[in-house]
């Protein structure tokens, strides 16, 4: 492995026990930008300062889930610490084991999100536990985890990027750090070394609005104003017309409804972006009148008229609609992700580099643009949106979870976040 010089930063939070004026902490938290080096620097450290102080002790390395914290943090540790300790990993049983200097401990691995790690981990004893993005844990397994950390001498190393100001952790362990005995350093991209400016510009175009914010910022901000407010811009993203010789695939995304609207947009992909071409939007509350599966049935038919439709994705939800779709045999039909704030950020991405166009025809999803908004009151810990004027924005999201994965995998290569 090459190492670029550390940074003054990462230096600070790989080796803080250590030095006078910080070893007295409990704890450290880095928070800020993403790729700024933190979780790198905090791994070696973690491991340095457990291997030079303990001797067959427990350690804990935590992620948002094992495959996560496998991928960002055990698999590329054992390249940055090649030549300096040895490391004898077993993958199938969750835990590795470290020898230096005549010292040797284990390295248990967890994941927060999933279920069987939080039942384990209730039993162990800890010398020390490294928590990799501890804003996207449940706060009950991270409470777990430090409550498992009682062996003298124990200290807990955390990182993230930030969340809403709202956050629990943000709370309790930023803005209380030092009632916490806890060294805070904030990270921005440029405290790491090893990225180049056009590096460091591509993520800053990966993100816009509240994402810009916390991802490329570093900031714990709330989610307010319109969801879609910073990036969507009618000269950028909106069309008159649309000349299909290009399109390599067509799709249908449904959020259905019946006393609710139901909407169904038909979408065209080409190459590396999306286009909204036409769409069905229906409210039975306005116009008095609701509309059976069947009905509906048949609007779909109609929208899908003349395109060939690779698959027609729904809310998980309309059972009922499912079974009628599938009834009639015509369209394949997948279940979309419905994952809401993963998928508004992927969909704000698109926007942002232009991968998504709405045909000027599609009036209901460009008066959902202009009123989609979030829920800004503090009692919400976690972002929410207003669940109005968000029928079109939803099927939206359903086509860019379960379909545009890839178009986002390729400009986000090793840069977004997942
Ligand atoms: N000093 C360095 N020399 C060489 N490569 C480095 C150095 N510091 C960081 N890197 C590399 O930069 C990339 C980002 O680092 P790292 O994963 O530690 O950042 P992070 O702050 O944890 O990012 P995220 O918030 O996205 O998880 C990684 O590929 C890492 O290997
Ligand atoms: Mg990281």
């Amino acid at each position: 492995m090459m190492y670029t010089e550390l940074s003054p930063k990462q230096l600070k939070s790989m080796l803080w026990w250590a030095w006078d004026d910080t070893r007295n902490y409990d704890a450290i938290v880095c928070d800020g930008s993403v790729r700024s080096g933190k979780t790198m620097s905090m791994t070696i450290g973690f491991v340095l300062w457990s291997m030079k102080n303990f001797h067959a002790e427990n350690f804990a390395f935590c992620g948002k889930t094992i495959d996560s914290l496998k991928r960002n943090v055990i698999t590329p540790m054992q390249k940055w610490l090649e030549g300096i300790v040895k490391i004898k990993v077993n993958l199938s049983r969750n835990y590795l084991d470290i020898k230096m200097c005549g010292h040797m401990n284990r390295y248990y691995f967890f994941g927060g999100k999933d279920e069987s790690s939080y039942q384990l981990i209730q039993g162990i004893t800890l010398a020390g536990v490294l928590l990799d993005e501890v804003a996207l844990m449940p706060r009950s397994f991270v409470e777990q985890a430090l409550a498992r950390c009682s062996v003298t001498g124990s200290k807990l190393w955390f990182n993230c990027n930030p969340d809403s100001s709202e956050h629990w952790f943000y709370k309790e362990w930023i803005q209380k750090c030092s009632e916490k005995n806890t060294l805070h350093l904030h990270f921005t991209m440029d405290d790491n070394f090893s990225l180049s400016d056009e590096v460091k510009n591509r993520y800053n175009r990966l993100y816009s609005g509240v994402f810009y914010d916390r991802y490329i910022k570093g900031l714990w901000v709330l989610a307010e104003g319109l969801v879609y407010g910073t990036v969507f811009d009618k000269n950028r993203h909106v069309i008159k017309s649309y000349d299909n010789s290009n399109a390599a695939d067509y799709y249908i995304s449904i959020d259905y409804g019946t006393l609710n609207p139901c909407s169904m947009g038909l979408w065209a992909i080409e190459r590396d972006k999306a286009v909204r071409i036409k769409e069905y939007y229906y409210d039975g509350r306005t116009r008095g009148l609701q509309k059976t599966d069947e009905e509906y049935y048949q609007a779909l038919e109609q929208l899908a008229d003349g395109y060939p439709i690779r698959h027609v994705i729904i809310d998980p939800s309309a059972a009922s609609f499912i079974t009628t779709i599938k009834r009639h045999g015509k369209f394949s039909v997948r279940k979309a992700n419905n994952s809401v704030i993963d998928g508004i950020r992927n969909t704000m991405t698109l926007l942002e580099n232009d991968r998504i166009l709405i045909c000027e025809c599609c009036q209901d999803i460009l008066r959902e643009f202009s009123l989609y908004r979030w829920d800004d009151k503090k009692s919400h810990e976690k972002d929410t949106v207003i669940k109005e004027n968000d029928h079109a924005m939803d099927d939206m999201r359903y086509f860019v979870n379960s379909v545009m994965g890839r178009i986002l995998k390729e400009f986000c290569r090793n840069g977004g976040k997942e």
